[in-house]
């Protein structure tokens, strides 16, 4: 039977060329196999039937559209995740941050939100998180909507439990949210120095000048160039001693402007830059 749906490169390109002219948005630096893959799972996902009315619905219905970016972009996330991460940011980084006046930290790709979260906790430990104010943006405008409303699984919550002890946590980490039924709603002393933006990576540029930034697990899915390219918005946008936080697998490499930055220990993807 032949039923083994295939979107082939020059489709694939036919694709990429409609969201720029149609929408603006602009998937050309992404890594090009798992653009396909995404796209392909979408297809079947939703039972097309061939490329043509792919094509029709991804042109004509903005919602469909929607519905194919959130597809595209790989929203997988978690409350400290890498554990002994978030441990050095504790130790090395915050208390640098404590001897600023104000505190602006941008999380960019932050999905739906369990990264700044996980941040708030360690700045509220530290007692600096009322000076502190976090922007959390991403591509993906249902993401924001979660990570406003910080309400997450509560299925979650013993895994969270352990990373966020792994990550150095002391406290009692169901202090932090109060439980109802299914799910963990966060306290709004934590949510209520965050505020949430689209901000595509991509096409825009920066928005403010910050101590910290993190981008984790975002640009693995770009090519070099399109890293190198993000890099230097985020360079433009930290200020100097400031610091960038990158996934375990990303790397300033090749960037063109890692010659400004100093690793901080040598082991966890944090640099600070110098000049
Ligand atoms: C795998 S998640 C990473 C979430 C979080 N930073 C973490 O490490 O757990 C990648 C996020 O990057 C976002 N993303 C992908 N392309 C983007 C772009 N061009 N601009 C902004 N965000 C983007 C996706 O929507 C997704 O939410």
């Amino acid at each position: 039977m032949e039923n083994v749906i295939h979107i082939d490169d020059p489709e694939i390109e036919v694709l990429l060329d409609d969201f720029i002219e149609i929408y603006g948005y602009d998937f050309s630096g992404y890594s090009k196999a798992s653009f396909k893959r995404r796209l392909q799972r979408l297809f079947i996902m939703d039972k097309m039937v061939n490329f043509a009315e792919f094509r029709y619905r991804l042109q004509n219905d903005r919602d469909y559209f929607n519905h194919a970016v959130s597809e595209i972009s790989v929203n997988v996330t978690e409350m400290f995740r890498d554990p002994v991460f978030f441990k050095t940011i504790r130790e090395k980084v915050v208390p640098v941050l404590a001897t600023y006046p104000l505190v602006r930290i941008w999380h960019a790709g932050c999905s739906s939100g369990e990264e700044v979260y996980s941040l708030a906790i360690i700045l509220k430990e530290a007692g600096i998180l009322n000076k502190s104010i976090l922007y959390g943006t991403d591509l993906n405008p249902n993401v924001l909507e979660k990570a406003a409303r910080g309400i997450f699984p509560m299925t979650a919550m013993q895994q969270y439990s352990r990373n966020y002890l792994l990550a150095g946590g002391r406290e009692d980490f169901s202090s932090y949210y109060s439980a109802n039924y299914n799910f963990a709603k966060f306290d709004e002393s934590l949510s209520q120095r965050m505020v949430y933006s689209t901000h595509n990576l991509v096409s825009d540029f920066s928005f403010n000048s910050f101590q910290l930034i993190f981008c984790r697990n975002v640009l693995i899915y770009f090519d070099k160039d399109l890293q190198s390219k993000v890099l230097s918005v985020f360079d433009k946008s930290l200020e100097r001693f400031g610091f960038l936080a990158l996934g375990s697998k990303e790397s300033l490499r090749f960037s063109g402007i890692e010659t400004m930055y100093e690793m901080l220990d040598g082991k966890e993807k944090i640099w600070r830059k110098f000049k």
